[in-house]
């Protein structure tokens, strides 16, 4: 089965063709413009997706060396994400089905990122615990199959990509903050500031990342106040070892709870190197199953769309032309 995915529910605009088990292609373009503002600005995020959609689809058909008429079914974001940005891919995905006459499916999103896997066609055995963790969310969920979620814990607060992206501009690094903290945190000593790391003695699955983001906005401040050094690459490393311990230990917790012996990390955070390392070597060490996508796959990409409208179409499965776009549409409200 022949799928085109579309995604463009924030600030990337991707069109991905995959074949069954085989990402055929996998077009992602960044929007740039928000670099100058220091985040995802909705109205330009719109009118970016509106210019670039169209030409990358055709790039994924040239570089798949297909045509329209090859697909056999499109799938499409409807939700999380920005409305308006939702509005430009689902609005050419209905019009080219309707064209086609093909089946279109839209896509939570959240889904999308957790079968990011599945679309490399690793060899996952479930049930299994992911940790989904990117600029929008932070959630551990209980997977009993793919398409089967159920939500065991969530952050409070602000999720760990927001997290690196708000540390970042403090630091003035500039946006997006998760790559730009990790090339400086690898320069630094991760041991040199105890930064906190919330909710960890709480008996649940929950994060909470706004606190560690105002301590190092006091830290800072404090450092500028006394007029001493800032050492970016210490704090870096510091806030960066922060996260990853949290998101370390609840879901090493998750997998006892649920008596899992699967692992699977998906979104934007998850293609930082010292996180895929400290859980990998984790869990060799417990023998604990683990996956985690090629990086391209952990950000925002359309290969991981296409992947999860394949699993559904497949089940016969498919959304009729009224669907809208649910800007807040959570996992559980998924087409189940
Ligand atoms: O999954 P994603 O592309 O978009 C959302 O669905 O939110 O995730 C984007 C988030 C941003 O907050 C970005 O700073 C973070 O993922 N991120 C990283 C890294 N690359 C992207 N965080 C830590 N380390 C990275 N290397
Ligand atoms: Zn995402």
């Amino acid at each position: 089965m022949i799928i085109l995915g579309i995604e463009t529910s924030c600030d990337e605009t991707s069109a991905a063709l995959i074949n069954d088990n085989t990402i055929l292609a996998n077009i992602i373009s960044t929007q740039k413009i928000h670099e100058h503002y220091g985040g995802v600005v909705p109205e330009f995020a719109s009118r970016a997706h509106m210019t670039h959609l169209v030409p990358i689809v055709r790039e994924a058909f040239a570089e798949a060396k297909l045509t329209f008429a090859d697909i056999d079914g499109l799938a499409v974001t409807y939700g999380p994400g920005l409305a308006g940005s939702l509005l430009v891919g689902i609005c050419f995905c209905k019009g080219l089905a309707i064209n086609l006459k093909k089946p279109f499916i839209g896509i939570n999103h959240i889904e999308g990122h957790i079968l990011a896997v599945n679309a490399q066609a690793l060899p996952v055995e479930y049930p299994a615990i992911c940790l989904v963790a990117s600029g929008g969310h932070t959630i551990l969920v209980y997977i009993k199959e793919p398409t089967k979620y159920k939500i065991i814990g969530r952050t409070i607060d602000d999720a760990a990509g927001e997290a690196f992206d708000k540390t970042a501009k403090i630091l003035g690094l500039g946006y997006p903050g998760g790559p730009a903290i990790e090339k400086m945190a690898k320069l630094g000593n991760e041991n040199a500031i105890n930064f906190p790391r919330a909710l960890m003695d709480h008996d649940n699955f929950d994060f909470s990342f706004s606190g560690l983001k105002t301590s190092v906005l006091y830290y800072v401040e404090s450092l500028r106040k006394n007029n001493k050094n800032i050492v970016v690459t210490d704090i870096c490393s510091s806030f960066q070892k922060a996260v990853i311990d949290v998101l370390v230990e609840k879901s090493l917790r998750a997998l006892k709870k649920f008596n899992c012996t699967t692992l699977i990390l998906a979104g934007g955070v998850a293609s930082n190197s010292s996180l895929r390392e400290r859980f990998r070597e984790l869990c060799t060490k417990k023998h604990v199953n683990f996956f985690v996508p090629a990086p391209e796959l952990c950000t925002d990409n359309a290969a991981m769309i296409a992947k999860a409208g394949l699993i559904r179409l497949k089940k016969g499965e498919y959304s009729d032309f009224t669907l809208d776009t649910i800007p807040n549409l959570s996992l559980n409200n998924s087409i189940n």
